[in-house]
């Protein structure tokens, strides 16, 4: 997905070099969420009458193939010092026009650059202001949504060239439909920048070394373009109490994810919907045109704790395996202070004073998109048994196809690590607005989802870069499993139950050590199958959701066909795929569905079917049917799939490895899903 990646230093001297490694730098640290091309914009001096312009560079591919392209500028001195500088930059992930330095941000007004933007999101409406700019004369060199947004600009400037540059962004915006993100600079208005965003999340670092003078920005409410202003809703003169953030020696960060900014400072401010941000003199404002009585009128100035050593590889080959690895810590950090292991009281704090109303709902739905959809799978079956309430798993999409029933008294779990994806945020809107309750389950403080929600919990996995999900999944997995315990506290009848459940939580982290050390036996599976074209991947009851996740796993990383089947649904199809030749992976363990699983290997094999069988390690009687075994150890059923996914995490990343595939950001894919 697209990221966003600004700078702005007021009065905090640096060289252009300088200036350029933060840009890419910045961009480095979004490479995780997917892209295709990559760009910068900065200042620069007119090799003709040594005035000032302003300047991309833009390319296609990595940000490595950036940063080459920026050495090699031989016109560029690198040496300049600036005291007030701005530059913007972006990685792009297609969706109009190919990947080619054309189609790459920043994107400019016209040729001689007086206006660049970066846009993370999609413009609905830009064939309708294509054709009037068009009509206004504007010429159009990209295939983008986004040069629409520069043009409308430039052609707002030149009517009104007296206006101030966030009054410019504003007038423009008002023209907008669709979702963004944005940046903007101008050569008119230099060392200004402008930032606003709608649907699609910004942020913005301070960094200064005075105290900033007040923790909460207190949003000024403009003019609207009519030069009115709703008189119900006027703010007292804002200005007369306003104190600026900033104003002397400040750098601004602004990012579409925090990652990119927490080596620089960990003070950030989270943009709303239709906030525009805007860095004059130094002084960092945030304006809004339109007030609606419920909305906060400040933004918070937040310390995120995130750290720099997270979000790094450390000695592992790859973000996904340290991921992998650090499931026995991230499972914990998700049950810190909440699952109390010596009285087995669960305690959610983000959503405690909402239990009364969740204990009287009349039905769960749990929407979400790709690995975060099949946490839900994963546990819905504990969810029905401990809350006896029905019980509703939806993909987002599929859900808001639909135009699904919802009523006041249902309560909608939302689940996303990144609490950004468009569909499952466009699902949460359309509860929302149903008047049902709505309870985030996201990885992402500070995210759209978080603060959309009424209640919700983070499950605290710590930032996940690979672009397929494995900590968070498990984490999600844990966190609805508390949901579940809370929801049963007071009945007698599930204490036993409860209790079984709560130690095997405890267990868990050893538990996950063990699984991970089958890596290297893992490793040896992988060599034998890499190179074959498709891998079906069966199991049912606990561990069905096992199978849809390692299938995903293996598609999204090694590119091979890969089916997650329920194999109670074997006899209806998928058995005509099995023949001597079909690579089978089958989950056997322990539970209650365990004979139907032997019937089912059982019928693979009579089949000539050959599976490979993922099991517990204590369970000789499976070993013995298994031609292949990966032995995992046994918890309480309804956590075995904690254990289980393992293996596949480790499975599918071997197997893209020695297939030659980048398994941090598999091709196509991007982390962060923000369009529909
Ligand atoms: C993308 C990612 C998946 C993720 C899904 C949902 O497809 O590649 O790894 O599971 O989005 O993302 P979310 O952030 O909502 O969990």
């Amino acid at each position: 997905m697209c990221g966003i990646f600004a700078y702005l230093n007021y009065l905090v001297p640096a060289k252009r070099k300088e200036i350029l490694d933060i840009l890419v730098n910045g961009l480095k640290r979004m490479e995780y969420r997917g892209y295709d091309s990559a760009g910068v914009g900065f200042e620069g001096t007119n090799t003709k009458n040594g005035g000032f312009e302003l300047k991309t560079i833009k390319q296609k591919g990595k940000v490595a193939m950036l940063q080459e392209e920026i050495a090699h500028s031989t016109d560029l001195d690198f040496e300049k010092e600036y005291d007030i500088h701005i530059g913007i930059a972006h990685t792009r992930w297609a969706t109009h026009g190919e990947p080619s330095p054309t189609n790459s941000h920043p994107q400019r007004s016209d040729t001689t650059n007086e206006f660049l933007v970066v846009h993370n999101g999609i413009i609905t409406n830009y064939k309708d202001l294509k054709s009037f700019l068009i009509s206004k004369g504007f010429e159009f060199e990209s295939e983008t949504d986004t040069e629409v947004i520069v043009k409308m600009v430039k052609h707002i400037y030149d009517k009104n060239p007296s206006i101030s540059f966030r009054e410019l962004v504003e007038l423009t915006i008002q023209q907008l439909e669709g979702a963004f993100s944005l940046v903007f600079m101008s050569s008119k208005y230099p060392g200004e920048c402008v930032s606003t965003r709608r649907g699609s999340p910004l942020v913005i670092g301070v960094k200064s070394k005075a105290k900033l003078s007040t923790d909460h920005i207190p949003i000024l409410y403009s003019k609207d373009h009519r030069g009115l202003m709703n008189p119900s809703l006027h703010h007292t003169d804002s200005t007369t109490e306003f104190h600026p953030i900033g104003n002397k020696e400040v750098e601004y960060f602004f990012a579409s994810d925090a990652s990119a900014i927490i080596e620089h400072t960990n003070q950030v401010i989270f943009l709303e919907d239709d906030d525009v941000a805007a860095v004059q003199n130094g002084c960092l404002t945030i304006h809004r045109i339109k007030r609606t009585l419920d909305e906060s009128t400040t933004r918070e100035v937040t310390t995120i704790k995130m750290e720099i050593q997270q979000i790094m590889k450390g000695s592992y080959s790859s973000f996904m395996q340290k991921e992998i690895f650090e499931q026995p810590e991230s499972v914990v950090n998700t049950m810190r202070g909440r699952v109390n292991f010596d009285t087995n009281r669960v305690v959610l704090g983000g959503i405690k004073d909402f239990m009364v109303e969740i204990r009287r709902c009349r039905r769960l739905l749990f929407i979400a998109c790709g690995t975060s959809y099949h946490s839900a799978v994963a546990t819905r079956q504990l969810m029905e048994e401990l809350t006896e309430l029905p019980v509703v798993v939806e993909l987002a999409s599929d859900f808001l196809d639909r135009q699904t029933p919802v009523f006041r008294d249902d309560v909608c779990f939302f689940i996303s690590q990144s609490g950004e994806t468009a569909d499952t945020l466009m699902a949460l809107r359309y509860c929302k607005q149903r008047g049902a309750l709505i309870v985030g389950i996201t990885n992402t403080v500070g995210s759209s989802i978080c603060r959309e929600s009424h209640c919700g919990v983070h499950i605290n996995a710590g930032p996940e870069i690979g672009v397929a999900s494995t900590k968070a999944y498990t984490s999600q997995f844990i966190s609805l499993v508390m949901f579940a315990l809370v929801m049963c506290e007071d009945r007698i009848s599930m204490q036993e139950r409860r209790n079984e459940i709560i130690r095997g939580l405890k267990n868990l982290p050893d538990q996950i050590k063990e699984v991970l050390k089958t890596d290297e036996h893992v490793h040896t599976l992988a060599r034998e199958l890499y190179q074959q074209k498709s891998l079906l991947v069966m199991g049912r009851g606990y561990n069905y959701a096992t199978c849809l996740e390692g299938a995903l796993k293996i598609k999204e990383l090694t590119y091979m066909h890969s089916e997650g089947i329920l194999a109670g649904e074997l006899k209806h199809g998928p058995l005509a795929l099995v023949d001597k030749a079909m690579p089978v992976m089958m989950v056997v363990t322990r539970d209650k569905v365990y004979p139907k699983c032997m019937n089912a290997l059982q019928q693979v094999k009579a089949r000539h079917g050959n599976p490979i069988v993922l099991g517990n390690t204590d369970d000789k009687e499976t070993q013995q049917q298994a031609n292949k075994f990966i032995g995992v150890p046994s918890t309480i059923d309804c956590l075995q799939g904690i254990l289980t996914i393992i293996p596949m995490q480790l499975l599918s990343m071997h197997i893209a490895q020695l297939r030659g595939c980048d398994v941090d950001c598999p091709r196509n894919l991007a982390k962060s899903v923000t369009v529909e």
